[in-house]
């Protein structure tokens, strides 16, 4: 018989403990590093992570940027669990079941109007994948085949795989896999000066857009299917873009019928004060990437929304009750995810969580500022809820912001870090004050480091 007091931090740590760590080949990790000295978590509330230890751990980054609503969401919880009482799978080919419908009804409403047709995927690599290969089977359908190029961006992230991959710009991520995709083409990044400190977008640079005219003329509109951006980027640090930026892309890709593609896998649901970066910065693209916050990072799910007129020319050009898109996976519209993604948008909507995020923006950014006076810190951009913050760069490139890590992580806050670039991307529950107390250790880890 187990005895009556026994302590569940104790029982926790002993699993832990247990781990044998060969096993799990862990992603975008230093495997060797963390198998010495594992940063676990094992479960969480709110915007706390919590370790084997019982120590509480400020969510500084919403995990990956997918924790809007804050963590273990009771809601959420019983939705999925209903779901996989009621209906855990059925076919999504030529099958489906009403939370499909009914989830691409509520994201279409969510979406600028007109970009109302929704596709599922599993992940934000997936969606980037599906838009392009819309991108691609618009332009066939629409009689012009031969526009099978994708601009992108340097310094871009769209996911792992290998179309994505082939239009992202993080070198590390590209050098190791061979050739990629033929025909992309890379526009300069719009981070044109280091050090400047600049709150939200710069008044010069919208000029950087004109490299889409460039690849125009280099290499002729019929060659080119879409043009691919982070409205705000990522993954990489965040990099604004400057004013009129996106607006001059728009405009160039609209003279040539080159689709515009909004990869929001970051910036989708509120993250940018509205909810949409589209939204945000009025500008329409064709096509829309999302994922992460879709689901509060609750299960694992990606959609796009295509322009009506991309669905229209694709379904028409395909024979009547003929399959109009040869794509899709086997977990496309999960019912489980669905109902994920159902439960967390009613979320969004009954606690005004959009609305929540844009008060928070000036506290936030506010906050993250004062980091100005540290002399380690050699620039800050920010956005929205996102904030890139430059360390110093020591030795090695990336060797201080892998300190920053460890050591912040230490301290009981987690981020996301790039290189020597923390990244700051609190849920949308964050109180003021917890953005103070964030910002607070952010302060202190970084005088010492
Ligand atoms: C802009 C953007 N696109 C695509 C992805 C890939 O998403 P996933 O990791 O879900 O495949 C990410 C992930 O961070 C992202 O930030």
């Amino acid at each position: 018989m187990r005895s009556a007091t026994r302590n569940p931090i104790d029982e926790v740590r002993n699993v832990v403990m247990d781990l044998e760590m060969q096993n799990y080949w862990m992603p975008f990790t230093a495997n060797r590093s963390f198998k010495t000295a594992p940063r676990l978590i094992t479960s969480a509330a709110g915007v706390h992570l919590i370790d084997p230890d019982g120590r509480r751990i400020l969510d500084g980054s919403s995990g990956l940027f997918c924790v809007p609503a804050g963590h273990c969401r009771p809601e959420i919880a019983k939705a999925v669990s209903e779901q996989l009482r009621k209906l855990d799978y059925t076919s999504p080919f030529q099958f489906s079941h009403p939370g499909g419908f009914r989830l691409a009804e509520k994201i279409a409403s969510l979406t600028p109007p007109g970009l109302d047709r929704i596709f599922f995927a599993n992940s934000g690599s997936e969606s980037v994948d599906t838009a392009m290969k819309m991108a691609l089977a618009y332009h066939r359908a629409n009689g012009q085949p031969s526009r099978q190029r994708f601009v992108s961006r340097e310094l871009a992230y769209h996911g792992v795989n290998f179309g994505g991959l082939s239009c992202g710009g993080m070198v590390k991520n590209r050098e190791g896999f061979g050739t990629l995709l033929p025909g992309v083409v890379h526009m300069r990044h719009t981070q044109s000066q280091k050090g400047t400190f600049t709150r939200g977008q710069a008044d010069a640079g919208h000029d950087l857009a004109d490299d889409l005219q460039r690849a125009v003329d280099l290499h002729g509109a019929e060659s080119i299917a879409a043009v691919i951006v982070e409205p705000v980027v990522g993954s990489v640090g965040i990099l604004v873009p400057p004013k009129g930026y996106l607006q001059r892309l728009r405009q160039i890709a609209s003279q040539h019928g080159i689709l515009l593609i909004f990869d929001e896998v970051i910036t989708g649901f509120g993250r940018t004060g509205n909810r949409f970066a589209a939204q945000t910065f009025d500008v329409q693209p064709d096509l829309i990437t999302m994922a992460k916050a879709l689901t509060n990072g609750a299960m694992p799910m990606g959609a796009v929304a295509a322009g009506t007129h991309i669905y229209d020319t694709i379904a028409s050009a395909a024979p009547e009750n003929g399959i109009e898109f040869f794509h899709g996976y086997t977990y496309s519209a999960h019912p489980v995810a669905t109902a994920a993604a159902l439960a967390t948008i009613e979320i969004f909507e009954t606690d005004g969580l959009f609305e929540q995020a844009a008060d928070l923006i000036g506290p936030f950014q506010e906050a993250v500022y004062s980091l100005q006076e540290l002399p380690l810190v050699t620039d800050i951009r920010s956005f929205g809820l996102l904030a890139g913050i430059d360390l110093a760069t020591a030795e090695r490139f990336g060797q201080r912001g892998f300190a920053a890590l460890r050591k912040l992580f230490e301290a009981g806050l987690m981020v996301r870090v790039t290189n020597d670039t923390i990244i700051l991307a609190p849920p949308f529950v964050m109180t003021p004050t917890q953005i103070e107390q964030m910002v607070s250790i952010v302060k202190d880890v970084v005088t010492r480091l």
